[in-house]
């Protein structure tokens, strides 16, 4: 994880780019003044360029002797590239662009001094390594070429960036979904990223200054990246459907750790749509990280609207039972309002008692006052606020109108259309035995023919299988992978300690 935070908030800012040094198609050779040019690329500074079919890029890096990874006994400089477009003619097997790097500038005259590596899903990277004895030597200098390969179409071209850096990869990719859905309505979705920080500090967040940025493709450009899905650059320069100036994002805590949250609205109902999240190290000018895109699905009719950021029911995010003639804004008050009501008893109660749990008690020693008074809002928050959801999937609880979960739903909210109820996690239940004070009397229900009547578990699936409100609860529980290679992971390894 560390080399993970440290990927993501680290940044250089250098200004400057400079075009490369473009000596047209064929295989002319750079001249002499042309190899001795000390600009062409600047630390974490990519450069972009277009290059056709069979045309071969110089550019150069002036190594810092001064400064970087390795100091103390080599140096080692981070390459890496994002294809932006290429011809449409080219499948993910076609050979890609190569990139060609040496120190030695006898490379542009024979590639085979150099060492070579291909572009795969748009996505190159390789790590040089800087020979000692040019330490003493004030002017290393990295040579790179970039050459495309044939094709039949001779006007094609391929756009692309490269970076180089002392200190890090300046673009980069993840194989995880960094970003979840946290639910849909028939017109809009709630999307979160991972935690963001550990330590707690979150005083000053802003989220205009957010790295963070997501992409909303229609479903027909499901295959669109297949071969490029690595880029960053491929991804922000596609053919987007929702941009983000066009989402809403703010920071929410309702987990546990600070997240950031995109509310996507203007959806089609029925709609599949691919969101992939994006880092930007620093605007658009400095590269950046691609994660694994997913999917998901809108509800196919108006039955339940999506609320989130509830004063009281602070963990409830989903989409819940309306009608028509509320605003979403007025359903989330009528809801939080409800549950707070019915708080208000249980907490007078509250005081009336010893909290602590005897000693015995198999989960933990010790529950405090705090701990009952939570898992209690959380279990009261899940039973008066019904998940909702239009798909009939096993577990979920028809509702038809005038036959919701309590008469309070029937009498004030009135759904006016069918849907389905998606039933609290019995761990929810669960929560509130064990926190709270056996002179309340909680029980959950034991035999599975009762907790189907109120609760549902079930199998994990495109869908949740029951309601799940309150604190950190592992739905999933994905191993961390690392995003680089075994020989970068490595240096990285080297590096931290
Ligand atoms: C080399 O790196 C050092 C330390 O980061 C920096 O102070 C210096 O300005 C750099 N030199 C050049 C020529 O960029
Ligand atoms: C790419 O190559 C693999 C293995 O050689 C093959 O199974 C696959 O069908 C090829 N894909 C395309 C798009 O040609
Ligand atoms: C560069 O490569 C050429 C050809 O192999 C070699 O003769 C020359 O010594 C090399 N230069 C350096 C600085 O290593
Ligand atoms: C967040 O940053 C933007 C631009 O940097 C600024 O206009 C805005 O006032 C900031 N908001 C807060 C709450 O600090
Ligand atoms: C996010 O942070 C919270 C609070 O530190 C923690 O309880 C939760 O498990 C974290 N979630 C993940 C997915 O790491
Ligand atoms: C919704 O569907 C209409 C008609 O098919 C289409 O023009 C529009 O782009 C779609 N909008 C979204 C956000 O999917
Ligand atoms: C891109 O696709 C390849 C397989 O085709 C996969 O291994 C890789 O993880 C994907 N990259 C991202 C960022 O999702
Ligand atoms: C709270 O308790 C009082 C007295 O028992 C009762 O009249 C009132 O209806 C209760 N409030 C709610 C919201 O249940
Ligand atoms: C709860 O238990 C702790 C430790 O046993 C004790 O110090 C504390 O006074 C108890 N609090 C109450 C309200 O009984
Ligand atoms: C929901 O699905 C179940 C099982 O497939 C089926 O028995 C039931 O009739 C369906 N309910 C509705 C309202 O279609
Ligand atoms: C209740 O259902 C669960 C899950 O299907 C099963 O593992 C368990 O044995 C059942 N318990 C009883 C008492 O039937």
């Amino acid at each position: 994880m560390r080399w993970f935070f440290f990927i993501l908030f680290y940044t250089i800012l250098c200004i400057d780019i400079d075009e490369p040094i473009n000596l047209g198609s064929g295989i002319s050779l750079p001249s002499l003044e042309q190899r001795d040019k000390s600009e062409g690329l600047q630390e974490f500074t990519p450069i972009k360029s277009t290059i056709g079919q069979s045309e071969t890029q110089f550019f150069s890096f002036n190594v810092n002797t001064s400064s970087g990874v390795g100091e103390y006994y080599e140096f080692l400089i981070f390459l890496t590239g994002n294809i932006c477009s290429q011809p449409s003619n080219v499948d993910a097997n076609d050979t890609s662009l190569a990139v060609y790097y040496s120190f030695n500038s006898s490379m542009f005259q024979n590639f085979e001094l150099a060492q070579m590596e291909l572009f795969h899903n748009g996505y190159f990277q390789a790590l040089a390594d800087v020979p000692i004895t040019s330490t003493e030597n004030q002017n290393t200098v990295l040579y790179i070429a970039v050459r495309a390969p044939q094709n039949v179409d001779i006007t094609s071209t391929w756009m692309y960036e490269i970076g180089v850096s002392q200190n890090d990869l300046v673009f980069q990719w993840d194989d995880r979904s960094w970003a979840t859905l946290v639910d849909t309505d028939e017109d809009s979705a709630l999307i979160v990223t991972g935690n963001l920080t550990s330590d707690g500090d979150y005083e000053n967040v802003n989220v205009s200054n957010s790295r963070f940025s997501l992409y909303i493709y229609s479903d027909e450009y499901r295959h669109y990246f297949d071969s490029l899905n690595s880029s960053w650059c491929a991804i922000r320069n596609g053919p987007v459907l929702l941009d983000p100036s066009k989402l809403e994002s703010s920071f929410t805590t309702r987990s546990g750790g600070l997240q950031q949250q995109f509310h996507v609205t203007g959806l089609n109902s029925s709609t599949r749509y691919i969101a992939y999240l994006v880092s930007d190290f620093a605007g658009k000018d400095f590269g950046g990280a691609v994660y694994q895109p997913f999917e998901f699905e809108t509800m196919d009719k108006d039955a339940c609207d999506l609320i989130y950021d509830l004063e009281f029911c602070n963990k409830v995010a989903y989409a819940v039972p309306n009608n028509p003639s509320l605003t979403k804004e007025e359903l989330r008050t009528m809801y939080d309002d409800r549950a707070q009501a019915l708080f208000q008893n249980f907490s007078k109660a509250l005081q009336q008692i010893p909290c602590n749990a005897s000693q015995d008690s198999v989960f933990s020693p010790i529950r405090t006052c705090d701990d009952c008074a939570l898992s209690y809002k959380n279990w009261l928050c899940a039973v008066t606020i019904p998940r909702c959801s239009t798909r009939n999937i096993t577990g979920y609880v028809s509702r038809d109108v005038g036959n919701n979960r309590n008469s309070w739903i029937d009498d004030n909210i009135q759904p006016y259309q069918e849907y389905y109820e998606v039933l609290p996690c019995f761990n929810v239940c669960e929560a509130i035995v064990r926190d709270c004070p056996a002179d309340f009397n909680f029980v959950c229900p034991k035999h599975n023919d009762s907790i189907k009547l109120s609760y549902y578990w079930g199998v994990d699936g495109e869908f949740p299988t029951c309601n799940f409100v309150g604190d950190s609860f592992d739905v999933t529980s994905t191993a961390v992978k690392l995003v680089v290679n075994s020989l970068l992971a490595l240096v990285v390894l080297v590096h931290l300690i």
